[in-house]
């Protein structure tokens, strides 16, 4: 039977910018079932991480007080892909796959040649692509005995999301809110509440102080270690972490075939540790056709101003030394509202890239963010999380470009949370009360 011109528009061909309701979704069961592993793809191996008393690089042993076996063997894997476990895909298949949707009014409103795609992470129950990792995490806990899970949060969409995978799998889940996002986003912490996670403003024993994620860290590896049934949970920057946002991009290419798109020229996320950015570009690595771009703030410019060198994990110097783009550990970013932008480092993986130069890095001040996500959502409609704030500046900027050049140039950007949560950060940016 013919299809309909709308549906056949749909795959295959690139529809005229006038049919602006267009996404391509894929059915549950062709979720993917494997999570693609970049160690094996990467042109010189990804050094170690090192001991934080003896500086000697560590063994899965000294892992096992904060994370269970299975994500350990995760970290240091060279497996090409990993197996899913089943449990795990019947969770994610609530939400997954995301749909792939081409921003036609964005386009429109630019006036570029430009084809912008995005996958919208924002679909997911804690709003973000938190979830991805979250699930899995809690999984392999839960299945190694594990009671209890701590955790920091910035924006609170990691604990968000930790809190959702924990009460599915019986866990509890006390999160270490950076104070500054607790005053900020009272209704994350109900969201945390509600799905039964216990939240506390950190750091604990210095009250005035606005917080950072590498302190909230400290404080959630300090009550894991002290604690024989807890183990630790972190939200983004480890190998294990990024591995299982690849769901993102493989998802991705997927859907782009359906769009009659051979590739991307161009992949964009804001990157904070690096997972979001991780999962939609990973996959993409083997493709030297594709740039790669992470979209940082300027005020805490990791990648595009920090050194690479070893550094901690956290302020007070608990976690394992990575090689990674640094601001130092004791870097106190200024409370920007893209909360889950203010940390330190970056993941050794997305370091590696852009030291080898594959990936780019750009720095963005806040307003200039806000600026694009105000545009986006008079045009697309939604409203975006600040730190999906920072992805859809650098991919305005490069739609402009392409418009310079006249240019066909095709677009993928992740849109990595949904800003319902943030209203007072946009509260603040529409009543000219944002500093930078
Ligand atoms: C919506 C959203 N996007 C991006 C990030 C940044 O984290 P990552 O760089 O690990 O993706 C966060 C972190 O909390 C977030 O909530």
């Amino acid at each position: 039977m013919a299809q309909p011109p709308r549906a056949r528009a749909r795959r295959g061909t690139h529809p005229t910018i006038e049919d602006d309701t267009m996404r391509w979704s894929l059915p549950p069961s062709e979720m993917p079932t494997t999570w693609f592993n970049v160690l094996p793809r990467l042109k010189e191996p990804l050094p170690p991480p090192l001991h934080p008393a003896t500086r000697e690089p560590i063994g899965p042993d000294d892992l096992a007080p904060l994370f269970p076996m299975g994500l350990i063997a995760q970290e240091v894997s060279t497996d090409p892909e990993i197996e899913i476990p089943g449990e795990v895909l019947d969770v994610l298949r609530l939400w997954r796959p995301t749909p792939l949707v081409r921003a036609t009014r964005l386009e429109r409103a630019l006036g570029t040649p430009a084809r912008i795609y995005f996958k919208d992470e924002s679909v997911s129950p804690a709003g973000s692509h938190k979830p991805n990792t979250a699930v899995p995490q809690a999984f392999y806990n839960k299945q190694e005995g594990v009671r209890r899970l701590t955790t920091e949060t910035g924006a609170g969409q990691w604990g968000s999301a930790l809190s959702f995978a924990s009460a599915f799998y019986g866990l509890e889940c006390k999160v270490y809110m950076v104070r500054a996002s607790y005053l900020q986003k009272p209704y994350r912490r109900v969201l945390m509440e509600t799905w039964g996670g216990s939240v506390v403003p950190s750091p604990v024993d210095q009250p005035d102080h606005p917080g950072s994620l590498g302190l909230a860290i400290s404080d959630a590896v300090k009550d894991a270690v002290t604690r024989s049934d807890t183990h630790y949970s972190l939200g983004s920057v480890l190998n294990h972490v990024l591995l299982h946002q690849t769901v993102i991009g493989q998802e991705a290419q997927a859907q782009l075939r359906l769009a009659g798109e051979d590739h991307p020229d161009v992949v964009i996320a804001c990157c904070g540790g690096g997972s979001n950015l991780g999962g939609i570009s990973l996959p993409f690595v083997p493709d030297e056709r594709v740039r790669l771009v992470a979209a940082e703030p300027s005020a805490c410019a990791t990648l595009t101003t920090g050194r690479y060198e070893y550094d901690f994990g956290d302020t007070a110097g608990m976690t394992p030394l990575l090689l990674m783009y640094t601001l130092g550990h004791d870097f106190i970013p200024p409370s920007i509202h893209a909360g889950g932008l203010r940390y330190h480092g970056d993941a050794p993986i997305i370091s590696a890239l852009v030291r080898s130069g594959r990936m780019e890095a750009v720095a963005h001040p806040q307003t200039a963010t806000f600026q694009a996500a105000v545009q986006w959502a008079r045009t697309q409609g939604t409203v975006p999380a600040p730190e999906t704030g920072h992805a859809i500046r650098a991919v305005i900027d490069e739609a402009l470009a392409a418009r310079e050049r006249n240019r066909e140039e095709v677009i993928l950007f992740n849109y990595s949370g949904h800003g319902l949560l943030d209203l007072s950060a946009y509260d603040d940016f529409l009543h000219d009360r944002l500093t930078s």
